[in-house]
């Protein structure tokens, strides 16, 4: 017997965002081979962390199906695009596709609650939060880069550098706190 708190309607529905959620992560790998071959060494590690986010969006659907002792299916994953026009153009595949994934994301959940499938739900909340920011630092990354222009791109790289270290900054004061 499976000992299992979420419902076997959603698991294939899971496998598929694990799909999902992977190609997410070899889209951002190419988009940073793409900047780092541009000479944009901050955009490139932008990409590149967002990459690492996705791998472990995958993993914490793989963590939940392993927990409630569901079948784990890893589908195929399809290339990512790898040649760009500039970089508007990567940037704007990325935030089509942070869209994509909250949508995929809302319909999860509304699955979830026609199931009475409260694990899923729960589990998911954290995944709607997390799409807010990412959608939304997609689009504030593609109007800079839009208002900058391929001839400026430095200024975006520099906004990176700075931004960083705001980010590391705070971590250092929630660390002492
Ligand atoms: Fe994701
Ligand atoms: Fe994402």
């Amino acid at each position: 017997m499976k000992t299992t708190l979420i419902s076997p309607k959603i698991v294939p529905e899971f496998h598929r965002q694990i799909g999902s959620e992977l190609e997410a992560f070899l889209q951002y790998l190419a988009i940073a081979a793409y900047f780092e071959k541009a000479a944009l060494p901050r955009l490139a590690a932008h990409f590149a962390r967002q990459a690492e986010e996705e791998r472990g969006h995958a993993m914490r659907f793989l963590q939940l199906l392993v927990d409630n002792d569901a079948d784990v299916a890893i589908p195929a994953i399809p290339a990512p695009e790898a040649q760009f026009k500039d970089a508007e153009q990567a940037a704007a595949l990325s935030l089509e596709r942070e869209l994509r994934v909250t949508e995929e994301i809302h319909s999860l959940l509304r699955l979830a609650r026609q199931e009475n499938d409260f694990t899923s739900e729960t589990f998911l909340h954290w995944f709607v939060k997390e799409q807010l920011e990412e959608v939304s630092s997609a689009d504030q990354l593609l109007k800079m880069i839009q208002r900058a222009g391929d001839r400026r791109l430095l200024l975006v790289e520099d906004f990176l550098t700075r931004s960083d270290q705001t980010k590391l900054t705070k971590e250092k004061a929630s660390e002492g706190s």
